[in-house]
């Protein structure tokens, strides 16, 4: 999962996926603050995502959007892995630019995100999320947040949402 061209775009200029690198970071920061403001997403420390940039997986585009090839490149849309166990792991971190929503990028990296996990030899990836209607459209099905207590330990305890989360737990078996 180096580079590869992202077959789901619908608009040039294409993308490119590849694994995220620590020079990322503060891009994922931006690229993520709009939607920890919403609530779609949790927040992240700068030291969490350094901790765990090897689960993150970067689309990268020509920051003008002219698809010249030879601009700036900038982060357009990112995901990450979450290893639980030797057979379960939670798509995380999931977001794309606002004004690169609706071309494919968001399956794209859901994409390279199972891929990866089924070359690791995962059976079952979930994600707890305020867009199931997303994740449906892209072949998960519902689940409850009970089947993930693994994640129930690891986030929602500490969670200060967890009186009112409204998360929907979705699962993709492998
Ligand atoms: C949710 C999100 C990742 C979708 O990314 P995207 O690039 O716009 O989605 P895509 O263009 O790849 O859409 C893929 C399919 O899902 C559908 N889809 C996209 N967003 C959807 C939504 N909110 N509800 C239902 N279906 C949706 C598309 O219509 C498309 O279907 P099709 O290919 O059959 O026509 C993006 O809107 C986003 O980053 N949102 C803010 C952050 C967030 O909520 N992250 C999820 C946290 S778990």
């Amino acid at each position: 999962m180096s580079v590869l061209p992202l077959r789901a775009l619908r608009a040039e200029p294409a993308a490119l996926m590849r694994l995220a690198r620590l020079a990322d970071v503060p891009e994922l920061e931006t690229l993520m603050a709009p939607f920890v403001a919403t609530g779609d997403l949790l927040p992240r420390s700068r030291y969490d995502l350094c901790r765990h940039i090897k689960e993150y997986v970067v689309a990268e585009a020509d920051a003008q959007g002219g698809g010249s090839g030879g601009g700036r490149r900038a982060i357009v849309a990112c995901g990450s892995l979450k290893l639980y166990s030797e057979t379960l792991a939670e798509i995380a971190g999931l977001a794309v630019r606002d004004d690169w929503q609706g071309r494919g990028l968001g399956r794209a990296v859901i994409d390279a995100l199972v891929a990866e996990a089924g070359r690791l030899g995962l059976r079952e990836v979930f994600a707890l999320t305020r867009k199931p209607a997303f994740f449906l459209r892209l072949g998960f099905g519902p689940a409850e947040k009970a089947q993930f207590p693994q994640k129930v330990w690891a986030d929602c305890a500490r969670c200060p949402r967890q009186a009112c989360c409204d998360e929907i737990a979705v699962t993709l078996k492998l």
